[in-house]
């Protein structure tokens, strides 16, 4: 029974006759001998059955706790489907229902409570070794904002996609919430609410829980790298900032975020024959993703050929408080290397100089890159867009806000306000459109092309680090990988069934980045190939008795 309640060894109903009778399994199992395959067909039977995107994430959630190699190999079989139930947009109700659906532990919990004794809970960690830790304190979870200890359900699923797509041994992944307690009235006020019920706990406090915990990581799991989830805006930068330098570690919703847009940019270059060096980017919000993506094409354009001042130079951020300028005394420190001198923004800031609006910027600096990062839906209306495009021969577009709801512009009017020239990525999945009969069909810009790849390149590459030059290093050579260089009219990025696939490459070349800069022991680059391929795990069974072996 032990050896069934053990979802990495669990075979099920495949487990063979030499096997039910090595391991006394007969009369614990159906008679039906099944192959792995013949699982995968009946659990897809039984997932269609589900009635609601809930439920279908609870069936594969719990398969995941009965047998995980089923779980995977039904992943890899409907990659499409499947991944927006185990991760977004599902997971989001995986999370907010998280107390009311829990059944089996998985991963761990930190409460702040247990604080003194942080190393003795990762003591108790499900696995001994462990490649990749996700972590969240469940504060800003998506869209869907602070979700307390069901904030989980995040660093289970992204674990999942780590497993997937990079390939990632289960066995050495771990899924971790810091409850530093929840300002969810909602959850306080549920008597089923499985957290530590207290408000937040902030400021130095806070702080110190972080170190404490960041300590007890590299006591007990030195190496292993450790993924920054879903914090709040107030934490994400400054914990970035304390840790990078300190042990493995980079916060996806920043440099993952960076890293895919740098990546479509640089295939919209490739389709406009604009190098990312010459493009005038006007970037719609100046939040935690908006700063975070104009970084790193502002460090792209530096390792171009530009210096840093011209590349600063070529970005124009607009906020709720207008155009960022010199003379804006509201700016955060990360904004103010964008803001541009007022004398330079006076010379077209005629409606209110106070607050200089999309529009004007769009009319003065005729921008070649136009991002939306600041949720508000519709703000690349039809006069605006019209303008940009009377500018430039191919207009590159790339409404990021999320939800779809909240999506800047939809691809569908894009095209048409361009004449079909708009070149499109966007945040949230849109189908295909029909533009004078020819179809465009629309990347999204998710994350996944990036993490699982960056996390397999690191491990395999033994990396000590994950720097900036790491991170571009993978956007690079997913750009590569972008079907629109072999077709102009193909998306920008790849499509999902290709991701495992493209995360060797990426993964490679992520590993090469951290030898070339002294983040990693060095091999020839045939060897560190033969390492990621080799640590990328593939779902099938083990064979407990040698006689059964078909081989
Ligand atoms: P945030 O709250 O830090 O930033 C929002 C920004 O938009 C702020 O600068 C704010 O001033 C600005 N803004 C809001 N309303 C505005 C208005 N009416 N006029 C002008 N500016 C306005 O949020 P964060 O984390 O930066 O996320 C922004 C959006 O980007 C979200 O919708 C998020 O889902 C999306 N996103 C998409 C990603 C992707 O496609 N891979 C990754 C990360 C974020």
């Amino acid at each position: 029974m032990e050896l069934l309640a053990q979802p990495l060894l669990n075979k099920g109903t495949a487990f063979t006759e030499e096997e039910r009778t090595a391991l006394g399994l007969h009369g614990l199992l159906p008679p039906q001998i099944e192959t792995l395959e013949q699982q995968a067909t009946r659990a897809y039977d039984a997932f269609r059955r589900k009635t609601d995107d809930l439920e279908r994430h609870i069936y594969l959630r719990a398969l995941q706790d009965t047998n995980e190699v089923l779980f995977y190999r039904l992943l890899l079989d409907h990659m499409e489907e499947m991944m927006p139930v185990v991760y977004t947009p599902v997971v989001a109700q995986g999370c907010t229902e998280f107390s009311h659906i829990y059944r089996r532990p998985r991963g761990m919990f930190i409460p702040y409570p247990l604080r003194d004794s942080i190393r003795r809970l990762l003591q108790h960690r499900p696995n001994p070794e462990v490649d990749v830790i996700v972590v969240t304190d469940g504060e800003r979870i998506l869209g869907i904002g602070d979700q307390g200890v069901g904030g989980l359900g995040i660093p289970i699923g992204k674990l999942s996609l780590y497993t997937l797509i990079g390939g990632i041994h289960p066995q050495r992944t771990l899924p971790i919430v810091l409850d530093v307690g929840t300002n969810n009235v909602d959850a306080l006020h549920d008597p089923e609410y499985l957290g530590w019920r207290h408000e937040r706990i902030t400021g130095p406090a806070y702080d110190d829980f972080i170190s404490r915990f960041v300590l007890a990581v590299r006591q007990e799991l030195p190496g292993t790298l450790l993924q920054w989830e879903d914090f709040g805006a107030a934490h994400a930068r400054p914990i970035l900032d304390t840790y990078r330098d300190k042990l493995l570690t980079f916060n996806d919703d920043i440099q993952g975020t960076g890293a895919i847009v740098l990546a479509a940019a640089l295939a919209a270059s490739h389709v406009t024959h604009v190098p990312v060096e010459s493009q005038r980017v006007v970037v719609f919000g100046a939040g935690a993703a908006a700063v975070g993506v104009a970084d790193i094409l502002r460090e792209a354009m530096v390792e171009g050929s530009l210096s840093e001042e011209v590349a600063r130079d070529r970005f124009w951020l607009v906020n709720r408080g207008g155009l960022v300028h010199s003379n804006r005394e509201d700016l955060k420190d990360e904004q103010r290397p964008y803001a541009h001198p007022w004398e330079e923004v006076a010379a077209f800031a005629h409606v209110d100089p106070n607050r200089v609006s999309l529009a004007e910027v769009v009319k003065a600096v005729h921008p070649t890159f136009l991002i939306g990062l600041s949720t508000v839906a519709g703000a690349f209306d039809e006069p605006l867009v019209r303008e940009m495009a009377s500018q430039v021969e191919r207009p590159v577009i790339f409404p990021l806000s999320n939800p779809t709801s909240k999506s800047e512009a939809v691809p569908k009017d894009l095209l048409a306000w361009t004449g079909g020239k708009a070149v499109i990525a966007t945040g949230s999945p849109f189908p295909p459109v029909r533009y004078e009969g020819e179809t465009h069909p629309i990347a999204q810009c998710n994350n996944v092309y990036i993490f699982p790849a960056l996390g397999l390149g690191t491990v395999a590459s033994k990396a000590r680090r994950v720097t900036d030059s790491m991170i571009r290093a993978a956007a690079r050579t997913l750009a590569e990988h972008s079907p629109a260089i072999r077709d102009p009219t193909g998306p920008l990025l790849p499509p999902v069934s290709d991701l495992r696939r493209v995360a060797v490459e990426i993964a490679v070349a992520v590993g090469l980045e951290a030898q070339r800069t002294g983040h990693a022991p060095m091999t020839t680059s045939e060897e560190l190939r033969e390492r990621v391929v080799k640590t990328q795990w593939v779902p099938t069974y083990p064979h407990y008795v040698e006689a059964a072996r078909e081989d």
